[in-house]
């Protein structure tokens, strides 16, 4: 079943320029065709959007969804003055650790159903409220319902009560042995109170070893060694990047390893903002994420990333929306979403708006209409 997209006001492909008068044609779950309207192919339907904006789904590379409970008092704390610090990842453990597997799956789908409606169409998922082996596993096995990018982060932080020391090996042993079958990529906190530079080599050596891509939470509280670490051990990806000194900058921007930029994570933490201009500036790549968690940042709108980029990290609309799509892609490692090309996965939205502008110039505002995933209409 093939179909037509016409009468598209701004076409953002991310293969190019901005286009106008084109149209796109749809072939099962993939884009066969993009072009002038004029030239477009027959196909089996045809959909006009008079005039509005057309731009790949957006790719949210920074998701932590299957976890139990909620911590609105803790947020309510932080806006009355108490600092983040991580330590609430506890409590969310010991409600997960309580959650029966279709309490937990109900609540991730639930959440993966919100983003998608927002215009989210790939997303990664972590664990990292399980902390124990079987309390992983299961949080990655429902992970992996729900997205093929799912990331084991046993290492997010020591649970109460164990030793540190035989954590990292428990995570790097039979945690990983656990888990390895449903993740495609191994995270680790790096951060005072968490993990250090050391620890976290071991965990992510052992899961490269084992066959899973690397990505890391770099830099979030405090300056450390998680962006060099990253860089030297080719992750795909340093998560958060608030705290950089310039040698850090100077290691992504020779490097492959993204920036993925979690804004939400400062706005609910009241906390200062990454510099997204020094890194653009330095020629890093950058992805935006929303960092959807119970914690430092509960949020799944793509859109809301995008406003607080613009608005408080110096970037351009059109670099937030690059970073929100084909950025997270990079970060992901993955070509075939985040762009519309041919041959590309069928995953695109159609604003309420003429251009790509009104999704930082409209905050707060639902302008995401349609969505297409797999070539399907959501
Ligand atoms: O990315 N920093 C570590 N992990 C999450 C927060 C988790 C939580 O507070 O529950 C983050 O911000
Ligand atoms: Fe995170």
């Amino acid at each position: 079943m093939s179909l037509l997209i016409d009468n598209i006001g701004e076409l953002l492909t991310n293969d190019g320029p901005p286009l106008t008068d084109a149209a796109v044609v749809v072939d099962g779950d993939r884009i066969a065709w993009i072009g002038p309207a004029a030239q477009a192919p027959a196909a089996d339907r045809r959909v006009g959007v008079d005039g509005a904006a057309v731009l790949p789904g957006f790719v949210d590379s920074h998701a932590h969804l299957v976890f139990a409970g909620d911590r609105a008092p803790e947020f309510a704390a932080r806006m009355a003055g108490e600092p983040y610090t991580g330590g609430g990842i506890r409590t969310t453990v010991e409600a997960t650790r309580a959650a029966t597997d279709d309490e937990l799956r109900a609540k991730a789908k639930k959440l993966v159903v919100e983003a998608r409606r927002q215009g989210t169409t790939t997303i990664e998922i972590k664990s990292g409220y399980g902390l124990s082996v079987d309390d992983e596993a299961r949080s990655l096995r429902i992970a992996r319902e729900l997205t093929e990018e799912t990331t084991f982060l046993g290492a997010h932080v020591v649970p109460a009560g164990v030793d540190p020391d035989a954590y990292v090996d428990l995570v790097r042993g039979p945690m990983l042995a656990a888990c390895a079958p449903y993740a495609k990529w191994v995270d680790v906190f790096i951060e005072r109170g968490a993990f250090d530079g050391e620890q976290a080599r071991e965990i992510l050596v052992a899961g490269a070893k084992r066959g899973l891509g690397l990505r890391v939470h770099a830099n979030q509280l405090t300056e450390g060694p998680g962006v060099r670490l990253a860089v030297e051990l080719g992750a795909a990806s340093a998560d958060h990047c608030t705290h950089l000194s310039d040698s850090d900058v100077d290691a992504l921007a020779g490097s492959e390893t993204v920036a993925t930029l979690l804004p939400g994570a400062e706005f609910s933490t009241r906390s200062p903002y990454p510099d997204a201009r020094r890194l653009l500036d330095a020629g890093v790549t950058v992805a935006l994420a929303t960092d959807c968690n119970p914690g430092s940042s509960y949020t799944s709108s793509m859109a809301f990333c995008i406003a607080l980029a613009v608005r408080e990290m110096r970037m351009t609309p059109a670099e937030a929306v690059h970073a929100a799509t084909a950025g997270g892609a990079r970060a992901l490692r993955r070509d075939d979403v985040g762009v519309l090309r041919a041959g590309a996965r069928a995953d695109l939205i159609v604003l309420d708006a003429p251009s790509h502008l009104h999704l930082a110039y409209r905050p707060g505002v639902p302008l995401v209409k349609t969505v297409l995933h797999d070539g399907v209409l959501q």
